[in-house]
């Protein structure tokens, strides 16, 4: 069975998310379009809420956002447990965010990447898997600060 990837964006993602919607289904994953839904202006919060609550109940294993620069999305999105909510804008760091930071949510700064890379680190973050090993510990450290 196909993995469901919901995703998200506001007006300043919406074209790039078409894009992305196109390049998740050509991978072969079952994409959940969770809005916006057309250019006109909109709350980046509004979409990066329910695309994180989708990962931070199981719903959904990752999730994809987009926004002009991909910060206000991931601090909305980073607001939920469990949800490590990566904005990347290169494939190098896309795979970073997986092999140290387990990341479950990629975020694209829609306003400052080319489609050409945008699929490219989309890419490189879903093939990319966790190194485990003394990451789990800091990645564990996250959730806990009253621990250090
Ligand atoms: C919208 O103009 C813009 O502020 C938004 O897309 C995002 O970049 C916010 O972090």
């Amino acid at each position: 069975m196909a993995e469901r990837i919901p995703i998200g964006a506001d007006h300043a993602g919406f074209e790039m998310k078409g894009k992305i919607v196109e390049a998740l289904a050509r991978l072969g994953f079952e994409v959940q379009d969770m809005g916006t839904h057309s250019a006109a202006s909109t709350d980046y919060a509004d979409y990066a809420h329910p695309v994180a609550h989708a990962v931070e109940t199981g719903e959904a294993a990752r999730g994809v956002l987009l926004c002009g620069t991909g910060l206000g999305m991931s601090y909305a999105a980073n607001r939920h447990p469990h949800v490590r909510a990566a904005v990347a804008w290169t494939p190098e760091i896309a795979a970073l965010a997986r092999q140290h930071n387990n990341a479950n949510v990629l975020v694209l700064p829609a306003r400052f990447i080319s489609e050409e890379d945008a699929i490219a680190t989309l890419k490189a973050w879903l093939e990319t898997p966790f190194e485990g090993g003394r990451h789990e510990r800091r990645v564990e450290k996250i959730e806990l600060p009253e621990a250090s």
